[in-house]
């Protein structure tokens, strides 16, 4: 699975989950470890391709070649994104999205006072459903992470999104989702074609989604 090649095609890769601020010490976030992303953006360079890696906050180190943007917020992460789609040819979004974040950010520290305080929340730009709306010549992949009706829901973003491929993994399984080693996914598609694939490190499944992939490109040629 070495021998597709990616050599003069742009693939732009999200991973990470995002930061959305509380306070200046605090923040809401996700159990995103970046793994999946990472390995993604490892595989498409060793192939040939040229990475632009948009991350949130994780512990790993960028893969050697890859362009690297760091984010911190989903507006961040929105901004970095639509800088760089009309270059890309294929957008990977394994990135794990704060879907709202504290609507008034405090500037100083929030006391503990009150036994209850409420944060209220403000609905994040789904960045994804976004480049649905934009694209032109690039081929789309997300990620959906369900704990439950695991292919309605994908079927359902792969439209909502105008996508051409959805990882769909059930987080609740052992083995599988976020911060894990390993995955369990279900691919599908927008014909309603699904392929199960066994349980396999993110570095194999890596190779598989880049070679999904080769196949949607040269079926577009
Ligand atoms: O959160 P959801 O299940 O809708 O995520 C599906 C896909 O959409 C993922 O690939 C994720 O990275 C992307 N997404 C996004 N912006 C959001 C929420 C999700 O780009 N605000």
């Amino acid at each position: 699975n070495t021998g597709n090649n990616f050599t003069g095609k742009r693939i732009l890769i999200t991973a990470g989950g995002t930061r959305e601020p509380v306070d200046p010490v605090r923040y809401i976030g996700n159990r995103s470890s970046g793994k999946m992303g990472y390995a993604l953006a490892q595989a498409a360079k060793s192939r040939g391709a040229e990475v632009i890696l948009i991350s949130g906050p994780v512990s790993l180190s960028p893969p050697a070649g890859v362009e690297f943007v760091k984010v911190e917020t989903t507006q961040e992460m929105r901004e970095a994104v639509l800088a760089n789609f009309n270059q890309v040819d294929i957008v990977i979004k394994a990135a794990a999205v704060a879907d709202y974040r504290p609507l008034e950010p405090q500037e100083q520290k929030i006391k503990k006072t009150g036994e209850i305080v409420t944060l209220q929340l403000a609905k994040n730009p789904d960045i994804l459903k976004e480049l649905g709306t934009l694209k032109k010549h690039q081929l789309l992949i997300g990620f959906a992470a369900e704990t439950e009706e695991l292919i309605a829901n994908a079927a359902e973003k792969i439209r909502l999104k105008k996508l051409d491929m959805i990882i769909a993994n059930d987080v609740t399984l052992p083995g599988a989702g976020f911060d894990a080693d390993t995955n369990i996914v279900k691919l599908l598609y927008p014909s309603g074609r699904v392929e199960e694939l066994p349980q396999m490190s993110k570095t194999e499944l890596s190779a598989v989604i880049l070679d999904k992939i080769y196949n949607l490109m040269i079926n577009l040629t």
